[in-house]
Formats: C-alpha cells, structure tokens, sequence
C-alpha cells in the first residue's frame, strides 16, 4: 500500500486492547471474588420494595382490565395512564436513555432537570396521539408528523433528503437481510445523532445554528449508521462469498487507515451490482462524514472508528468449532467493538472531548452487549456466531475455565452501580429495572420451558442469589421501557406500511389491467362507405401506457368506501379516462407544450395531425358525458348533479390549462401557481374522488374534507410532475424531460427551484394526510395513493 497513512492502526487497536485488557482484568477479579453477590442482593432488596405489589382487590381488577402486555402501542400507553403508571414509566425510560446513549450520570441535577423536560414534553406528544378514540389514527411516527416536526427545526430538506435516502437503502437491502430492521436500526443510530447534538446545544443557542446543527446530525447520522447494515450485518449476514468479503473488508480498512476511498476496482463475484451501489453509498457518506470533521477531531474519529471495525472482524471471525479461546480472546473484542460503537458517536459530530464521560461510556459498553448477546444466544448459535453464551453453552462442561457469562453480566452491573455510578440512587433503580425486564421479555419470548433451561445452564454458583433473580422475574413489575415499546411499534408500522402499500400497488395494476379492457371504443354503425380516423385516433390515445390513476381512485372510492356495484360504475370509470385522455391530447398540441411522444408513443398530432387531435380531444370529452348518462342504476337525479358537475370540471380544467399557457415567462406567487395547478391538475382528481361520492350520496362534510384532501393530492401530484421533468427518467415516463424548461413555463420548480418545489410538494402532502383524519370514516388506500403520489416515478 502506498497510500499516505493517516493512522497507525496497528498501534491505535493495540492501545484500545491495552485499555479494555485492564478493565476486562478488574472485571474477572470481581467474578472470581463474587462481589456482586452481597452488592446486588442489597441493591435487589431495596429495590423491590418499588416493584413488588402486594396486589388489593382494586388493582387485582385495573390489572387484567387494562391487558398490561405491551403488543397493542396504544392501548398500552392508555393503560400505563389510567393507572397512573405513566410518569415513572417515561422517567425510568428516559433516564436510561441519558445513561446510555447520552452516558450522562443520573447523579446531576442538571441532568435530572433535563430528563424532567424530556419526560414532560413527550408525556404531552403521547396523550396527543393516543387520546384518540379511533385506534386506526396513528400520528407518533407518520411521516406528515415527521414533516411537520423538521418545519418546526426548520430542517425540512434535510428530513426530505434522509427519507429519500432510507427508501432507497430498504429498496437495495439484498434478499437474506431484513429491510425494515435494516431501516429500523438507521433510524434509531440517526436519532442517537440528534440527541447527542441536541444535548451540546441550550436554549441560547440561536435558532439558524439550531437549524444547522440539526441538519448537520441528520446527515452525519445517516451517514454513519449506513455503516450497520452495510458493513456490520451485511458481513454478518454471509450474502458475499468469501472471497468476496475479504476484499469487501480490506477495502473498509484501507478507507479508516487512510482516509481515501479507493476506487472499486475490479469486483469478481456474484454481487457486483450490489458492491457498487454500497460502495458509492459509503464513499458519499464516509466523505460527508470526513469533511465534517474539524482538525483536532479527525485522527481521534478515524481511531475510534478503526477500533470500531476491528474488534468486529476480529469477533467476526472467531470459529466456535476453535476450542482454544481464553476469556480474554471472548471479552476483550466485546468491550471494545461495544464501546468503541457509542464513543464514535460523540465524534462523529466533534463534539468536544470530556474525559469523564468517555469513560462512563467505555465502561456502560459491554454491559449492552451481554444482554444482546443473552437475548441473541439461540440466534447466534444457530449462526455459529462465537459469543460469550455460544461459547459457554458449547464448552462450558470441557473448560472450567471459562468465565460464565451470566456471572460477568451480573459483574459488569455491580461494577457500573457502585464503582462507575459511585452507587447512585437512580442508577441502580434504572439498571436493575432494565437487566429484570431483559429477563422477562426473555422469559416470554422463549416460553417457560426453554427460560429455565437456560437459567440452569447459566446459574451463578450462588443459589440463594439465582432464587433471588428468579424471585424478582417472576413477580417484579413496573420494569418495562418505553424505548423497547417503540422499537417493536416502528417495526410494526414499517412492515405494516410496505405490506399495505405493496397490496396497493398490486391491487391498481390489477385493476389497471381491468381497465385497460374497457376503454376501448367500438364502430358505432357500419363505416365501410368512408375512412373514419376518429375512432382510431381516440383508441390510439386510449390505448397508451397510461396509469390509469383517476379511474383507478374511482374504483376504491367507489367500491371499497362507498360500497357501489362493480358493473354499476364502469361508465363512470370510462368517463374519467376520457376526460383526462382529452387534456393531454390537448396539452400536447404544437399550441399548448408541443410535446412528442405520450404514454411511450408519439403524441397523437405526431401520429395522426393537429386537426385530428383537436377533434378527437372534444370527442373524447362528449363522449365522457355520454358514458356518464348510461349510469341507469344510479337515481335519475344524482346522475343529474354529477354531470353538472362533470361539466363544471372540465371547463375548470379548460381555465387552468390558460392560466398555464397565458403564465408562461411569468414569475407566479406561491397563491397563483397553486392555484393554477389545482384547477389544471387538481380538479381531475376531486372528480375521480368526488364523483363516487355524489353517486354514493355522501353527506356534504364529508365531501367538503375529500374535496380538501383532493385539492392537495391533485397539488403534490403536478408537483411531482414538474419534479419529474427536471430529474425523470423519460423512458420510464413515457414523454419527453425538460419540456417545461424549454417552454419557458412557470411551474413549482421554474419558480421555487428544486428544494423548495420538494418542500412545497411535501407541504400539500402534509395538508392532505391531515385532511384523512377529519374524515368520518376510514379510508387507507387515500393514505396509499397519496404515498404513492409523491413516491413515483412514472
Ligand atoms: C399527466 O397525468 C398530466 C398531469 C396532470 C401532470 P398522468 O401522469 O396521470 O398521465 P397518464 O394518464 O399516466 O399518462
Ligand atoms: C398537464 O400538466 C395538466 C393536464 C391535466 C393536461 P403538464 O403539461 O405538466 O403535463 P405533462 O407533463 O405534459 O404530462
Ligand atoms: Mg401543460
Ligand atoms: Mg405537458
Ligand atoms: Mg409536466
């Protein structure tokens, strides 16, 4: 290697083993000695008297009323405050939180205010969100929500960037690892960032640098925590072949040790597409990273972040079938892949240095990583991953040796409570609220049968000490965490939105299908005396490679919300591709965009000529009309009040396709521009909501609220039309990019620019989403549909 060396890695790894060496010694003296046993009984025993119920009558009732498991995020909150239980809840959770993540000491009043906060605003955020009657509303992690907190920080873009950028790391995540965990964990070491920033500013900081800082701990978030799916799970997840991941490894090692990416190079194996788009992702975020780095700050974030790697390839390709391994070869990489994991955080961002946190967080590291580890022990078996439990679990009858790691779990939270916390009050309770509810959740994920199978593997050679631990998984309470509620309620909405959507995406394109059969016009009389170029014209148009979207949201409107007859509406369905078929044909004419090709074909005054087009496109519109008074299984009346309307919309589209024509060269207000593209766009879409509606008879509120949503789904939708006529691909659109540049027209990029026609884009998103929830009854697919909307990109 002839690169310039930034760090002498081999020395930095062998400092941070000389360190973690020296702890881990002071840990095994304590095993041996058996000092937490009288620690931890004493601390048990004061402990229990906040957790262990004598349980009356009243509570006996308010306990198995309000179902305490936590399955159900909802209800569980609700029932967490109608017992009152809320607020030690949320402090326990929040104080581990500051302990952990932030490795602040619960000893500071400074500190315990900044919980006290904390705890106070999110208690305000939850009866927010959960006081809701209806269960299906669900604002704690919907993205309008998200949006609406970052316009709060005004940190918008960076929150748009990072969503993009989550989409499309879970759309690249390869078969065999989990794409929502994959998101999952991103999204927590991001949130992670932000804390850590947020904790290094106070309320004098100015709002900008507020702003700055933020956007700066999103980006540097994400940049850092593409790190665990890309390089620690993806290793893990054995995809690469083993040549493969060799160079895959060397390549991140040459990247810490010297500070360059090197280029790709040759890349021989089955997953090049997938190296590629990885290795350009890390290159993007490892030099965001880099350059965010001050001078000072540079050679201790790239130690650390060697040591970070390091100790993972060196746990990572420890064998279990070696039957060699000392305790030091088993602990010493777990406490320095699992300190170095948080200590990079603080660097990450600059932060600066404070000797005595640092060291709260190298030693808070391995007692994270024992109770992962315990909690993964069947899973890493099965992978024959070597960890502290695999390893005992397969040796523990051949080497009497080997610390039992159950014992040094025990160890490492003595330790931390009376040596690192200096015994702290509020420590202890927090610590051992959590280390009994690991072993509870434990206990009920496993079953009965398999816990005490492993509690008799891993039993301390203390047995009144053990009894005491079984004592207290069995009847402790008020020992469960906020954060582990979350973490299974973000997987849950993640794999309830990607199986939702995905439902939504097959259903349109089955119904896309369906549709295309129907649009197709038929000869009315015998033609054979004359050429008509009409109808030919009208199906040429019709049959293109549309989406098919407005009749599509008819359909759902129609069948799904309202319930109408299937056949009934098929006119309906027709009408709306008609009409719509008609605004482009016209909006391509050599008057109006003089585009070329539509729907992957040319356009039809390319194919046919102007005259043709212009005929065909009023014909299309009557015959739109014509299929909408064939609705005879409708009432005579509502059919009335829906072609009233029907015409209204298409002279409101005739007057928004003007107000485009006449704005072009113009610089528009933010008021005109919406208010342009909601008649030329927008109306389409209230009509293929609206009409079902009228035929449905739906009550005017309701209608008043879908109109509302409609308008602001029809805005985004132009929005992303114009987004995508600055970075589409027009292959995959079916018409030609960069029309709107070369006609000089005035549209929500030519005059708010990229950023903010995104920004504007996710505004009217915002305001539609928030429209759902006024509505009287529950209507997903909109929720879909409006994802889709601003997803798309065709
Ligand atoms: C294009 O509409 C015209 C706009 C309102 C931006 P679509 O994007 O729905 O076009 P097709 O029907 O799929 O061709
Ligand atoms: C068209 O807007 C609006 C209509 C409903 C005709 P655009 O002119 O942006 O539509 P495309 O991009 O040509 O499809
Ligand atoms: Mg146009
Ligand atoms: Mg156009
Ligand atoms: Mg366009």
């Amino acid at each position: 290697m002839n690169e310039e060396l930034l760090i002498n890695a081999d020395e930095c790894y062998r400092h941070a083993e000389h360190k973690a060496a020296h702890y881990f010694k002071s840990l095994y003296a304590q095993v041996l000695e058996k000092t937490y046993v009288p620690s931890l009984t004493e601390d048990i025993r004061s402990w229990k008297h906040n957790h262990i119920h004598h349980h009356s009558l009243f509570s006996f009732f308010s306990r198995t009323k309000g179902n305490p498991d936590s399955h159900g995020y909802h209800h569980y909150i609700q029932w967490l405050k109608y017992t009152g239980k809320l607020d030690n809840y949320l402090n326990r959770s929040i104080s581990y939180i500051f302990m952990r993540d932030l490795s602040k000491s619960l000893d500071s009043p400074e500190t315990l205010r900044r919980i006290d906060r904390v705890v106070d605003s999110l208690k305000n955020h939850l009866s927010h969100s959960t006081s809701t009657n209806q269960g299906a509303k669900d604002e704690t992690f919907s993205m309008a929500g998200l949006y609406r907190i970052a316009q709060k920080e005004g940190v918008e873009s960076s929150l748009i960037w990072v969503i993009n950028k989550l989409k499309t790391v879970s759309s690249n995540i390869p078969k065999g690892m989990d794409a929502e965990q994959a998101q999952r964990k991103l999204i927590k070491i991001i949130a992670g960032v932000i804390m850590q920033e947020v904790e290094e500013m106070n309320d004098k900081t100015p709002p900008e640098e507020r702003s700055r800082r933020l956007d700066s701990a999103i980006r540097l978030g994400f940049s850092y925590g593409l790190t665990y799916p890309f390089i620690d799970d993806l290793l893990d997840a054995k995809i690469l072949s083993e040549e493969e991941e060799k160079q895959y490894s060397d390549l991140i090692r040459t990247t810490i040790i010297t500070g360059e990416v090197p280029d790709l190079g040759e890349w021989e194996g089955n997953n090049v597409a997938l190296i590629e788009y990885i290795h350009a992702e890390l290159r993007d975020a490892f030099m965001y990273i880099k350059n965010k780095q001050r001078q000072d700050t540079t050679k201790n974030f790239f130690e650390q972040s060697y040591v970070f790697f390091n100790s993972q390839e060196v746990d990572r390709v420890k064998d279990l079938s070696n039957a060699n391994y000392t305790n030091e070869d088993l602990y010493i990489p777990v406490i320095l892949k699992s300190s170095s994991s948080r200590l990079i955080v603080r660097s990450v961002i600059g932060a600066p240095e404070d000797k005595k946190l640092d060291d709260r967080t190298f030693f808070y590291g391995i007692y994270n990583q024992l109770a992962d580890d315990f909690a993964d022990m069947f899973d890493d078996m099965k992978d024959g991953a070597v960890t502290p439990y695999t390893y005992y679990m397969k040796y523990h009858d051949k080497r009497l040796d080997l610390i039992n790691p159950f014992e040094m779990y025990w160890t490492v939270i003595s330790n931390l409570i009376h040596n690192v916390y200096d015994s702290d009050r509020k420590t202890c309770e927090v610590i051992l609220d959590r280390a009994i509810n690991g072993l509870k959740r434990f206990k009920v994920r496993m079953g009965i049968k398999k816990y005490n199978e492993v509690m008799e593997l891993f039993a301390t050679s203390n047995p009144k000490f053990n009894r005491l631990i079984q004592e207290m998984v069995r009847k402790a309470d008020d020992v469960d965490f906020f954060d582990k509620l979350l973490r299974d309620h973000i997987i849950t909405i993640l794999k309830n939105n990607r199986r939702e959507q995905e439902d939504f995406i097959n259903t349109s394109k089955t119904l896309r299908n369906e549709i295309n059969h129907i649009l197709h016009i038929p000869q009315m009389e015998d033609m054979s005396l004359m050429k008509e170029p009409i109808l030919d014209a009208a199906n040429y148009s019709l049959k293109g490679d549309g989406k098919r979207l407005r009749p599509i949201v008819t359909w759902f409107m129609g069948i799904n919300a309202y319930g109408l007859n299937k056949l009934a509406i098929i006119p309906l369905l027709r009408s709306l591709e008609y009409m719509h078929t008609a605004s482009l044909i016209f909006d391509d004419l050599p008057s109006q965009d003089n585009a070329s090709t539509r729907r992957g074909r040319p356009t039809l005054h390319e194919a046919y000529n102007v005259a043709i087009s212009e005929l065909t496109g009023l014909f299309l519109t009557q015959k739109a009309i014509e299929e909408q008074t064939s609705l005879d299984q409708f009432d005579s009346k509502t059919v009335l009040k829906l072609i009233q309307y029907s015409a209204q919309t298409t002279a409101n589209m005739c007057r928004g396709q003007a107000m485009d024509l006449d704005s072009k060269g113009k610089k528009l207000t933010l008021n005109q521009l919406n208010m342009m593209c909601f008649y030329k766009t927008g109306i389409g879409f209230e009509a293929s909501i609206i009409m079902p509606a009228i035929l449905a008879q739906a009550n005017e509120l309701e209608i008043e609220v879908l109109k509302k949503f409609a308008r602001h789904a029809g805005i985004a939708f132009q929005i992303k039309d114009d987004l995508l006529d600055l970075e589409g691909d027009s292959t995959l659109l079916g018409k030609p990019i960069g029309k709107d540049a070369e006609n000089n027209s005035s549209t929500f990029v030519s005059i708010l620019g990229q950023e903010g026609a995104k920004k504007e884009m996710w505004e009217n998103y915002c305001i539609a989403m928030e429209a759902l929830q006024e509505l009287p009854r529950n209507i997903t697919f909109l929720k879909h549909f409006l994802n889709y909307i601003i997803n798309r990109d065709r």
